[in-house]
C-alpha cells in the first residue's frame, strides 16, 4: 500500500437513485483507484445492483456525478463501455448459446475492431488481419483461464463453473482498465470460488475491479477496499480489516463475525 492513494480511476459522488417513491441509493460516494479491487457488499436490497447499474450506464441517477479518468462521465450507456475500456460481467452468464466458446470470447474484444466483433463474426466490414488478431487474443484469454480445450464447444454443454470462466474471459479479452463484476461467485462450488478469488487477485496488476458480491469471505480475501451499503447508504468504506472491525457494519450486515458465514 502506498501512503498517498492515487487519483481514482472512477469516482462517484452524491449518487442518488429513486424508483418512484423508493430511494434505492442516497448520496453514495465511491472511489475506485487504478489497479485496485473494490468490493461492494451489503444485505439484500441495500442498493448494490443499482450502484453497479449506475456505473455501467444502465441506470441514470437523479443526482450526483461520475468521473472516469478525471473526466466527467455523463449519459454513458452500456454500449459506450468498451470505448471507455470498461468491461462488465452479468449476474447470470449472458453467453450466446448458439456460438462456440471461442466466438463468445471474441465478441468481448469488439473495441479492438472498428466494425465490432459481431460485425466481424457475421462477415461485415472486417479485415482478415484484425480477425486473426482478435481470435489470437480470444484463445490467449481462454488459455489464461485454463479452458483452451473448450474453444469449439457450445457453452451450454459445459459445467456452470466453466461457463462462468468463459464469461470472465470474454470480459477480459478487450484488455479493460476497469472490470465490473456482478456476483461472479453466484452458483459456484467452494473450490471454484477459491480459484475465482485467486484469479481476481491476479487481475489487480492490470486493471481496477469493482466486485459486487454477497459472498463475504471472497470479498474480504480479494479486495483492497470494501464499501458496505445498507438501505442505499454507505455505512462504511475501508480496508477489509477496518470494515470487519466496525461494529456498525457487524450490526447492519454481518450479524456475526465474517468468518462464521459466507452467504448473506
Ligand atoms: N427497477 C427497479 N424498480 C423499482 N425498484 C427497484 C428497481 N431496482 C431495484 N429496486 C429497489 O431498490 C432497492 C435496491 O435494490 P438493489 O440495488 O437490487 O439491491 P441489492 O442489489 O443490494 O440487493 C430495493 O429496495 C429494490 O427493491
Ligand atoms: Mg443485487
Amino acid at each position: 500500500m502506498t501512503s498517498s492513494p492515487p487519483e481514482p480511476l472512477l469516482r462517484a459522488e452524491g449518487v442518488t437513485v429513486r424508483f418512484g417513491g423508493l430511494v434505492a441509493l442516497s448520496e453514495v460516494d465511491l472511489e475506485v483507484p487504478p489497479r485496485t479491487v473494490v468490493g461492494l457488499i451489503g444485505p439484500n436490497g441495500a442498493g448494490k445492483t443499482t450502484l453497479f447499474n449506475v456505473l455501467s450506464g444502465v441506470v441514470r441517477p437523479q443526482e450526483g456525478r461520475l468521473t472516469y479518468g478525471g473526466r466527467p462521465l455523463r449519459d454513458h450507456r452500456p454500449h459506450h463501455l468498451a470505448r471507455l475500456r470498461i468491461a462488465r460481467t452479468f449476474q447470470g452468464l449472458n453467453l450466446f448459446g448458439g456460438m462456440t466458446v471461442l466466438d463468445n470470447v471474441a465478441v468481448g474484444a469488439d473495441r479492438l475492431a472498428a466494425g465490432g466483433a459481431l460485425g466481424m463474426l457475421t462477415g461485415l466490414g472486417r479485415h482478415a488481419r484484425d480477425e486473426r488478431d482478435l481470435y489470437a487474443r480470444a484463445r490467449a484469454a481462454l488459455a489464461e483461464f485454463d479452458i483452451a480445450d473448450t474453444a469449439a464447444a457450445l457453452p451450454g454443454t459445459l459445467p456452470y463453473g466453466v461457463q462462468k470462466r468463459v464469461a470472465l474471459a470474454r470480459a477480459l479479452v478487450a484488455d479493460p482498465e476497469l472490470l465490473l463484476l456482478d456476483e461472479p461467485a453466484g452458483g459456484l462450488s467452494a473450490g471454484d470460488v477459491d480459484a475465482l478469488g485467486a484469479r481476481i487477485r491476479g487481475l489487480r496488476d492490470r486493471m481496477a475491479v469493482v466486485l459486487v458480491e454477497h459472498h463475504v469471505d471472497l470479498v474480504m480475501s480479494v479486495c483492497d477496499r470494501v464499501v458496505v451499503l445498507n438501505f442505499g447508504r454507505v455505512v462504511r468504506a475501508g480496508t477489509p480489516d477496518e470494515v470487519r472491525a466496525d461494529p456498525a457494519v457487524t450490526e447492519a450486515y454481518l450479524g456475526t463475525p465474517a468468518e462464521a458465514g459466507s452467504d448473506a
